[in-house]
């Protein structure tokens, strides 16, 4: 591989399971020790004095330890920090910009058929509540890069508020021309909500420059961060501002007190899920204290950036792309057809199996059992389109030969419908 640096050798500063294959960092992340001890640490000062902990550092008013680490996430996503509120994880961001919108009857919301399944069903969720109708966008695969857009833009109706868009597809790994969808979409009037679920980390994020209404990311993938740790970022000023600040979710709430810091744009209106203390300071306080919970995930993102940094993040990020291209020619020869072009792709692939028969509903879960348990590797998989899919995900504690002990359990033992 081109960077001698990364590789096996790497694995021991994870907890991973040495006699395991990887090959799915992306869909839960995989946090290094050095991160979780500082979490650890974190967690010991909570524990030896909790009201300390709680009242000086965490609720709004004190030290502010969550809006330092909202500082140090804002420099590396390219915004500033009264931008940025913490979440436990992307499904919770999406709820909570979902909720916090005053739909009408008949308005749309624009979603992809590559959408994530939770965010798929909060979507319908707050549709069925309001009155709202979702509208259902196709991408077939393999992917034809220069229609996503036209596609997308020929979908708006006189009556779409809201598209909610995934920046890199889930079950398909596809990184979607995210500030082309976003720009075609303003012009027409329509709030985006970026599932970036996947971004931060994986690929280079200018938060203010790409100009969603908001945008959230789970940094407990790709950032090497603890699980639980996802941002929720809300633009300046945008086609959303154009609905009054918002009357759900507690929205009531917002009349109590001092006004939101960002009183306008997409943060009007925003708040968490739970109705607690702080709603009355609005976006992004309101997120920081929700009742009592472990937020030491997110006091410990300054050191996963300090990770990443020392191992550069370009670096990271060209080798994950390399690796990954790499491992998915190897499924290539085996007959697998990836989703979309190169071009489309960052830290994984996603290819299609063929197979003799139509794709089972339970292919995919199949197909990822057997790998683990007759093999010790695990993968992502699925069944989209009726096409069986496997993705694999590169990590810069991986190597060749890693993707290719995949290939070989895979050319020996097939896979359903095969
Ligand atoms: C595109 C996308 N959106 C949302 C999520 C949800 O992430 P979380 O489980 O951390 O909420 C995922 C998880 O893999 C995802 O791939």
């Amino acid at each position: 591989m081109a960077n001698p640096n990364f590789g096996r050798q790497l694995l021991a500063l994870w907890h991973l399971a040495p006699d395991a294959t990887f090959l799915n960092h992306g869909s839960f992340g995989a946090c290094p020790r050095e991160v979780l001890a500082a979490q650890g640490a974190l967690r010991e000062e909570m524990e030896r004095s909790p009201d300390q902990f709680f009242r000086k550092r965490i609720m709004p008013g004190g030290d502010n330890a969550v809006r330092q680490s909202a500082e140090a996430l804002a420099t590396f996503v390219g915004t500033q920090s009264d931008r940025i509120a913490f979440a436990e994880n992307a499904t919770s961001a999406v709820s909570a910009v979902l909720m916090s919108r005053s739909l009408e009857p008949g308005d749309e919301i624009l979603l992809l058929d590559h959408a994530y399944n939770a965010v798929r069903l909060a979507t319908h969720h707050v549709c069925r509540k309001s009155g709202a109708v979702p509208h259902t966008v196709e991408l077939p695969i393999p992917i034809r890069s220069d229609d996503i857009v036209a596609r997308l833009e020929s979908a708006v109706e006189p009556r779409t508020r809201l598209a909610v868009l995934d920046h890199i597809t889930s079950p398909t790994a596809l990184v979607l021309p995210i500030a082309e969808m976003v720009r075609v979409l303003h012009a027409k009037g329509v709030a985006v909500l970026v599932d970036g679920a996947h971004g931060v980390g994986q690929v280079p994020l200018s938060l203010d420059d790409l100009g969603a209404d908001w945008y959230t990311s789970n940094a407990h993938k790709w950032l090497y961060a603890p699980k639980g740790t996802a941002f929720l970022y809300a633009g300046a000023e945008s086609t959303a501002g154009r609905e009054a600040p918002s009357q759900i979710n507690g929205g009531s709430a917002a009349g109590r007190g001092a006004p939101s810091q960002l009183a306008g744009g997409s943060a009007a209106g925003l708040l968490p899920l739970a109705i607690s203390h702080y709603n009355h300071l609005g976006f992004p306080q309101a997120f920081d204290y929700v009742g009592t919970r472990d937020v030491t995930s997110w006091l410990s993102l300054p050191a996963a950036l300090d990770f990443v940094s020392r191992h550069g993040a370009d670096r990271i990020m060209a080798y994950n792309y390399t690796i990954a291209r790499e491992g998915a020619a190897l499924l290539e020869r085996l007959g697998a057809v990836p989703v979309g072009p190169d071009a489309m792709a960052a830290a994984m692939r996603a290819l299609i199996l063929p197979q003799r028969r139509e794709a089972q509903p339970a292919d995919g879960q199949d197909l990822m059992r057997t790998l683990w348990e007759h093999h010790r590797i695990q993968v992502a998989s699925s069944v989209f389109q009726a096409r069986l899919l496997i993705r694999v995900s590169g990590q810069i504690y991986l190597e060749h030969d890693d993707f290719e002990r995949l290939a070989d359990a895979l050319a020996r033992d097939g896979w359903p419908g095969r």
